[in-house]
Order: C-alpha cells, then structure tokens, then sequence
C-alpha cells in the first residue's frame, strides 16, 4: 500500500485524476472500477474536465460500479445510476452500454449479483478500482463483518451507514436499506487499487483501515493485502497517519512520484 497526503483536498482529487487518466491513456479498453458518493463528485468533474480539453477519451472504456441501492429504479434520482449519469457518464464520451452497476431491480438479487461476477470476469476483470471509505470504514457497501472473501451480494446497511448516507437520498424516509455491493473478495482481485480519503471527518478510520490490523470490522483495512493499491488522502483526512513523515518521503523522493511534484506545494 501507498499512502500519499496531499495538503488539500483539491489537490488530493487532482492526483487521483491525474493517475486515472494516466492509465487510461495507456489502455484506452480500461476496465474502470467506479464508486460513488460526496468523495467522488470533484474527481468526476475533474475527469469530465479532461475530456473537454480533448486530453481523454472515454469511448472505449467499460465501467463496473462498486454498488447500487435495491428497490431504486435507474431513473430515480438517489440511485447510483442517476449519480453516475450526472457525475461522469453524461460529461464524458462513455458509451452508456458499456456502463455497469449492480441491478438492485431484479426479481432474482442472487442471479443478478452472480450476472454481474461473470460480465467482470468477461471483461478481463478490473483494471483499476477506485474506492471511497464510509464512516464504519466500509468500501463498497462491505459493512463490518463482512466476509473478506466476499462476493457481489445483497447486503443490508448499517444504522449509521444510512444516516451517513440520507442526506444524499432526500433524507432517511427515502434511503434504501439494502443494496447490492462487489465483494470485498471482488474488490482485491481488482488489478490496481486507488483509494480517495478527503476531511477531517474520515481521519480516525482511514488511520484505522491504513495502519490498523486487518479485519472485517474495517473492511477497508483488507485493502492491506492487495499488492497494488494506492491511498491518495488530504491534509485532514490524514491527520491521525502515525507514518506521515515516511509517507511523504516516498511521495518527495521515489521516481514513480518524480512527475507530481507541483501537487505537493501548498
Ligand atoms: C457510500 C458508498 C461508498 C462510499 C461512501 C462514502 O457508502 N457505498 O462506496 O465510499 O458512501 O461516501 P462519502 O464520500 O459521501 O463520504
């Protein structure tokens, strides 16, 4: 894992830009792992911007969402679809059809989650998974307990996670209970993991998933075992990193970090 501490949160989701776009430039078939939420929404916009300057190109990218609600039709506003649509797919060039979130419609959730297993496996599995962290420390909607060998799967919410989330659905009496989420097991057999960590609010549990021991109260601590994940945080949300100096050595001195050096000025 790597960490890189950015001093704002602009900057912070610059550098996520920036490392996305890098590799879809490098492989314009890019298998995208997305993920949603008040975290990506400048990232999004970032990407849409690059797009526009004609410096990135969508068009034959596939995404996988990590989640979506069940029981929200993809034209209800509070569903990932539509947050999706708004955010990045209708600011880039992105083929809609070759956009995917879990279908928290279906009759039967456990064909559908295993449906949406096999198209990642058709697609060559995912390229670059980017991960946002709930307030339990959750990624995707993997709530503590969830097994880190998991699967796509209905998975019902926490109390504090539907509250942390209400404001985004119009308030609690909207917000679904249940949703459908990747695996943590999925997740990990992502190739590249890019996690986007922004506020003070998020600092006690990223400290918790980075340096903590591994488990499933804290499913983003699994992210530990995966050999190509990079942590991309702001000045707050790392407040409480004991290793920051050594962090930041890496990103001032190592070759891979050579080109970002702008970033790091306040
Ligand atoms: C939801 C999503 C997560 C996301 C989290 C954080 O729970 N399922 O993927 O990381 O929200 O959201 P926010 O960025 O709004 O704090």
């Amino acid at each position: 894992m790597e960490v890189i501490i950015l001093p704002t949160r602009e900057k912070a989701n610059l550098l996520a830009a920036k490392l996305i776009a890098k590799e879809l430039r490098a492989k314009p078939h890019l298998v995208l792992g997305l993920a949603t939420g008040r975290t990506m929404e400048r990232l999004y916009h970032l990407l849409g911007d690059l797009y526009r300057e004609n410096t990135l190109d969508f068009s034959l990218c596939r995404t996988f969402n990590l989640d979506e609600y069940i029981g929200l039709p993809p034209a209800n506003p509070y569903s990932y679809r539509h947050y999706m649509n708004e955010h990045l797919f209708h600011r880039v060039n992105i083929d809609l059809r070759n956009t995917h979130l879990p279908d928290g419609m279906a009759a039967d959730l456990e064909a559908a989650c295993r449906h949406y297993e096999a198209m990642i496996a058709e697609c060559g599995g995912i390229d670059l998974q980017l991960l946002g962290i709930g307030a339990d420390g959750h990624i995707g909607f993997n709530e503590p307990l969830s097994a880190l060998r998991s699967r796509t799967r209905p998975k019902a919410l926490t109390p504090g996670t539907i509250q942390q989330n209400a404001p985004l659905c119009g308030g609690e009496a909207n917000m679904p209970k249940r949703a459908i989420t990747m695996g943590v097991g999925t997740i990990l057999e992502a190739k590249h993991c890019l996690m986007l960590v922004t506020g003070g609010s998020k600092a006690k549990v990223l400290a918790q998933a980075v340096e903590g021991p591994i488990t499933s109260m804290v499913t983003a601590s699994a992210l530990q075992l995966h050999p190509h994940c990079r942590v991309i945080v702001d000045a707050k949300a790392g407040a409480e990193l004991q290793g920051k100096d050594y962090y930041n050595w890496i990103f001032r001195n190592e070759p891979e970090w050579a080109e970002y050096q702008e970033l790091w000025e306040e």
